[in-house]
């Protein structure tokens, strides 16, 4: 599958040279599939407006994109009460998911977790009264714990919101269980999908109440997420963004709101987002979710092996599990970690990612923070300044190749046994870069 991905044998500048780039930076966005583009080459000719156009593009587009829906749901096992809502990512998802649960949890409590990505923690936190579930020592959920909370709180939580795969250490969760125990106690359950929907299979019609996740991570960057929910209660109320495509009927007094999925799309939906998705799923099922899963359960493995034979490395939380997926955070115990992945960046044309990924709560209970260096941290990042605290995230994909993972250990080798690096800090690029190294653009 790997030649049916753009772009994996770009060259690019590094300090000695030019090198095929090594893209272990998934977790962040995939590259774009051919069929994805292809797809896109075929129907922009033909691009127009969707819906209410009289005109061949305009059928055309509109009866595209709907398939593209129906091409979502069928990846995705949608059942017939649940409706698909293209979005511009998770994050409008879940906000907008937030926005329109308003009615259903009221003053009623979301019970969220540590591990979560601030895409899947402040929508709720910032409109509702939250219960955080806490990561034991190991990174992982306790559903226990999560039992005993739902317990405790005696029917007051309504939703649980739940990410079915960690973008920090790669960690999935048990979707269908966490479904059944939020049920179990009177709740609902959304599952914030970023993370999992483009590498394990995913199937809706067990128990899942919602579904978010963003098209850039499914090889087909341009713009478009979904959120899949329950039409029940999607339709209650008033849409949560009002505009042109979410009504039936306007007059100067009255309204009269469009059904789903139309009354959630205000304004022109991403036409080509939309259908670039459908076209990523659809190459998806050809080559079979399973056979995926397997190439990435292999480099999985294999990447692991070399990460944990390093001393000088730690990898965030326990042990791993055939079911995670090859997300893999680390931190180099005598280096910062900025730096070492810009050495790995500039020499090695090796794109990773340092930080906190969007999960600073996860990441400090990973790192094991105290106090007192938390607030450092925050003085800091209050000050625009680098934390000074964060990890290194390798994450792979089923077209990576175990050649890939042997340039990272050898690199990983060669930046063990030196011990001067001549490199300065990029305002610019918020980076570490070579003393001397002009970064200029490829075309
Ligand atoms: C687990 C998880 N949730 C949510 C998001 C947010 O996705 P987006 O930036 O596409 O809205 C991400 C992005 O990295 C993620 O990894």
């Amino acid at each position: 599958m790997r030649p049916e991905v753009i772009g994996i044998d770009t060259e690019v500048r590094v300090l000695y040279g030019n090198r095929p780039y090594i893209f272990f930076d998934n977790a962040a966005s995939t590259p774009a599939l051919k069929a994805v583009m292809d797809t896109l080459e075929k129907v922009v000719p033909y691009y127009s407006n969707v819906e209410r156009g009289i005109g061949y593009k305009s059928f055309v587009s509109t009866e595209l994109y709907e398939e593209a829906r129906e091409t979502v749901a069928e990846f995705l096992n949608v059942p017939p009460s649940h409706t698909v809502i293209f979005t511009k990512n998770t994050t409008e998802a879940i906000n907008k998911l937030a926005r329109k649960l308003r009615d259903f949890i009221g003053d009623g409590k979301v019970l969220t977790t540590e591990m979560e990505h601030h895409s899947n923690f402040l929508p709720w936190r910032e409109n509702y009264d939250t219960v955080v579930v806490p990561v034991e020592e190991n990174g992982r959920l306790d559903l226990n714990r999560m039992e005993d909370l739902l317990k405790r709180e005696g029917g007051k939580v309504k939703l649980v919101a739940v990410s079915g795969a960690s973008n920090v250490t790669g960690f999935t969760n048990p979707i269908y269980e966490i479904a059944d125990l939020a049920h179990k106690y009177g709740a609902l359950v959304a599952v914030d999908g970023a993370q999992l929907v483009p590498h394990k299979k995913v199937d809706v019609s067990r128990g899942i109440d919602f579904l978010s996740f963003s098209a850039h991570k499914f090889y087909a960057p341009f713009g478009s997420g979904a959120l899949i929910g329950r039409k029940d209660l999607l339709s209650r109320g008033r849409p949560e963004s009002v505009g042109g495509g979410t009504v039936k009927f306007v007059s100067l007094d009255e309204v009269v709101w469009a059904e789903l999925p139309e009354r959630e799309e205000a304004g022109t939906p991403v036409i080509l987002g939309a259908i670039a998705l459908a076209a990523a799923m659809e190459a998806f099922s050809k080559w079979g979710m399973d056979n995926l899963e397997k190439a990435e359960e292999k480099l999985h493995a294999r990447l692991y092996e070399v990460l944990s034979s390093f001393d000088g490395l730690e990898i965030l939380g326990g042990e791993r599990r055939a079911e995670d997926f090859p997300v893999i955070s680390f931190v180099p115990k005598n280096m910062s970690p900025y730096l070492f992945s810009s050495v790995l960046s500039f020499e090695y044309g090796i794109g990773v990612r340092t930080g906190c990924f969007c999960a600073q709560p996860y990441v400090k209970k990973l790192l094991g923070v105290g106090d007192e260096e938390a607030a450092r941290v925050k003085e800091n990042l209050l000050k625009g300044k680098l934390p000074g605290l964060g990890a290194i995230r390798t994450s792979l994909s089923f077209y990576n190749t175990e050649k890939e993972i042997d340039v990272l250990n050898i690199a990983l080798h060669d930046i063990f046994g030196r011990n001067s690096f001549d490199y300065d800090y990029d305002e610019n690029l918020k980076a570490y870069v070579p003393r001397g190294f002009k970064f200029t653009l490829p075309f």
